[in-house]
Parts: structure tokens; C-alpha cells; sequence
């Protein structure tokens, strides 16, 4: 048997079902039940049967997976799959905002540990972000942990004080505009697509800025032929695959998480097998942080967005 065919069969023995995010690896995107961004797998996560859950993405992922649902068991290929941002802020920074405004509310990007959700209001993911904060009763926002994504949502919501922390993503945030400006010169019909990770300069010269998700779908429904993306290289699979007549330039430096590219075939096999790399979140993170993320998902569907 071949490794895909192993994973079919560990799944159907230990009732488990495989999620990955789209900048996982092709192989492993190709053997996932469900592909998705981040708002989809969380959501996802809160309502399926399956007693095993494998998260294809960083820890993060996983956790939020577990908080969602702590009955489950949730399985990492690779325990060292992680996301930098995900730990860029500090208790002091949220402690001073909140001693600083009455009526703060603390904004947490998805992209973050189970910790700092548990210090935060509400959870976000790239695709609810605007909207979440715009509805939000609270003027003073502490946006956290991504510069870049908490100065689109400024951008976009301008009648709230929004505090712009320091974190970003290493990908996005180091993917060079000139780089991008260079595919438009000898691309100039090809639309520019965007993840609102990315830095201004580059945001600037955007056709279309949205998640992973948005950026596929807007792909899949244009009648344009050519795009730029400006995001990680993965969702390159699902593009192709929605778009075979169309195509798809990249940054010359190519934009590739590390974290999501350890998770491989024999990864999802071994734990699978051995149960090894189970999630798990501290006791007294799981009320506080399980909220955060599930306030979210209730926001989410009061406004049927998704
Ligand atoms: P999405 O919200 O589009 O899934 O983005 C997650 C992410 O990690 C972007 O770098
Ligand atoms: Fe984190 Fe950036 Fe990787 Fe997304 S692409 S998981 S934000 S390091």
C-alpha cells in the first residue's frame, strides 16, 4: 500500500477526519476531507462527528481545533509546526491598552496561541475581520498580533481608534512590493490578489485584498485570465484547480511557510497510527480562550458571513 492508501485506512479504524489548510503541501491538501482558511477549519472543527480530528497546519490551528472542540482528540503531524506572529504579544502590551481605555476591546487575530486568545475579547480570522470590528459596540480597539492586518482593518473601519500593535508574519510582511510591482510590468492585465498580511506598500498596489479563501474565490469567479498573488505559495493547488485556463504569477521570492510545509504524508500516517502529537490546552486556557474564539463564530453567524 502507498502512503495515501495507509491514511485512508487509519482513518476509516480510528474514525478520523483530515483538515488542512490551503498552504499546506499539494500531497497533503490532496489527502484532506476538508481544505480550507483558517474562519472555514475553525468552523468546521466546532460541528463534525468524527472522534479524531488531523489539523494539516500550525499549531495554532490545532489548538483552536481543541478549544472548539475538548472532547476530541486533535492530532499535529508535526509538533513543531508553528506560526511566529502567533506569539508576538506580550501581557503588559493588553494590560496597559485596557488600563488606558474604559471601553476597550481586545481583538485577537486567529493567528495566536491559546494564551494570548485567553487575554483577548474576540477572535478573528482574516475574513471576519473587518466586519467583526465594525460591529463591535467599543471604540478604542486593541488589534493583536498583526500590524499589517490591524492597519487594513483601520483602513476600512475608520471611525474607531484602532491601536496598531507590532507583530506580523514574516511571509507576508517581508514579500518585497518591488518584486510584485515587477510581475505587474510583465503581467499588465493580471490582477493583483492580496492577503491582508501583507505590507502597504504592497496593499497599495491591490486590486482585490482578502483571505485565502477570498483571494480563491475571487480568482474563481473573475473572467480575467492572469493574476498576481500576493500570498503564501500553497493556495496554488486550489487556484489551478478552480482556474486550469487561467494564470498565476508569484513574488520571484517565493513566499513559503515553513511551519505548514512540515506537515507531510508520513506525518499524518504516524500519528494516525501512534496517536503521538495530541493537543492539548492548558485546563484553565480553555474557558477564556474557547470563548474568545467561539464569541467569533456566534458574531459570524449573526450576520450570516462567513
Ligand atoms: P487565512 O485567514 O486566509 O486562512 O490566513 C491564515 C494565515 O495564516 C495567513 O498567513
Ligand atoms: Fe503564520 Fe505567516 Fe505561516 Fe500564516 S504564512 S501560518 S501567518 S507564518
Amino acid at each position: 500500500m502507498n502512503t495515501e492508501e495507509i491514511i485512508e485506512q487509519l482513518k476509516q479504524e480510528k474514525d478520523a477526519v483530515i483538515l488542512a489548510h490551503y498552504y499546506a503541501a499539494p500531497e497533503v491538501q490532496a489527502v484532506a476531507d476538508y481544505v480550507g482558511d483558517s474562519f472555514y477549519l475553525s468552523k468546521l472543527a466546532a460541528g463534525l462527528p468524527n472522534k479524531t480530528l488531523v489539523f494539516c497546519g500550525v499549531s495554532f490551528m490545532g489548538e483552536s481545533g481543541k478549544l472548539l472542540s475538548p472532547d476530541k482528540t486533535v492530532l499535529l503531524p508535526d509538533s513543531e509546526a508553528d506560526c511566529p506572529m502567533a506569539h508576538m504579544v506580550r501581557e503588559e502590551t493588553i494590560q496597559a491598552a485596557r488600563r488606558a481605555y474604559e471601553d476597550l476591546a481586545v481583538v485577537c487575530y486567529v493567528n495566536s496561541t491559546a494564551q494570548i486568545k485567553s487575554w483577548s475579547d474576540v477572535c478573528v480570522t482574516s475574513s471576519n475581520a473587518v466586519k467583526i470590528v465594525e460591529d463591535l459596540p467599543n471604540e478604542h480597539i486593541l488589534f493583536i498580533p498583526d500590524k499589517n492586518l490591524a492597519r487594513h482593518v483601520a483602513e476600512q473601519v475608520p471611525g474607531k481608534h484602532i491601536i496598531i500593535p507590532d507583530g506580523y508574519c514574516p511571509i507576508h510582511d517581508q514579500m518585497s512590493a518591488e518584486e510584485i510591482k515587477k510581475q505587474k510590468g510583465l503581467h499588465p492585465e493580471a490582477k493583483v490578489l492580496a492577503h491582508p498580511e501583507c505590507g502597504p506598500k504592497i496593499l497599495e498596489l491591490a486590486d482585490y485584498i482578502g483571505s485565502t479563501s477570498g483571494i480563491i474565490g475571487y480568482a474563481a469567479q473573475s473572467s480575467e485570465k492572469e493574476f498576481i498573488i500576493a500570498t503564501e505559495a500553497g493556495v496554488s493547488y486550489e487556484l489551478e484547480k478552480e482556474r486550469p485556463d487561467a494564470a498565476f504569477y508569484f513574488a520571484e521570492t517565493l513566499p513559503v511557510c515553513e511551519g505548514m510545509k512540515r506537515i507531510t504524508l508520513e506525518g499524518i500516517a504516524h500519528v494516525l497510527r501512534t496517536g503521538e502529537n495530541e493537543v492539548h490546552v492548558e485546563d484553565v486556557l480553555v474557558g477564556p480562550a474557547g470563548d474568545t474564539l467561539k464569541r467569533m463564530l456566534e458574531l459570524a453567524a449573526e450576520k450570516g458571513r462567513s
